[in-house]
């Protein structure tokens, strides 16, 4: 099990999740962070520090947000880490909670 990054850190990556990974998962895209899932402890820690609460235990996605399982693990892969906080993205409050950011994710 692991847990996942949704749709709503698209365009507001506040990064506070990454100050409390003990084992350093997330991993860091122009617009978006990852989990690793096979680095994943499951220990819950970042779920409550998201300000987007953009993150979930993969047995429980929100409906609709199934796709952010295979994309985080495709995507960690691809991108680096990332175990230091860094500042939001600018307009971060602004895109918090809207929907539809799917199709805003850069790779
Ligand atoms: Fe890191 Fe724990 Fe969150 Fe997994 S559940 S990403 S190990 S803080
Ligand atoms: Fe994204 Fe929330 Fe972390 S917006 S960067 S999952 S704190």
């Amino acid at each position: 099990m692991t847990f996942v990054v949704t749709e709503n850190c698209i365009k507001c990556k506040f990064t506070d999740c990454v100050d409390v990974c003990p084992v350093d998962c997330f991993h860091e895209g122009p617009n978006f962070l990852v989990i690793d899932p096979e680095e994943c402890i499951d220990c819950s820690l970042c779920e409550p520090e998201c300000p987007a609460e953009a993150i979930f235990s993969a047995e429980e996605l929100p409906d609709g947000q199934e796709i952010f399982a295979s994309l985080n693990e495709e995507l960690a892969k691809l991108w680096p880490s990332i175990a230091e906080v860094r500042d939001a993205l600018p307009d971060a409050d602004d895109w918090k909670n809207k929907p539809n950011k799917l199709e805003l994710l850069e790779r």
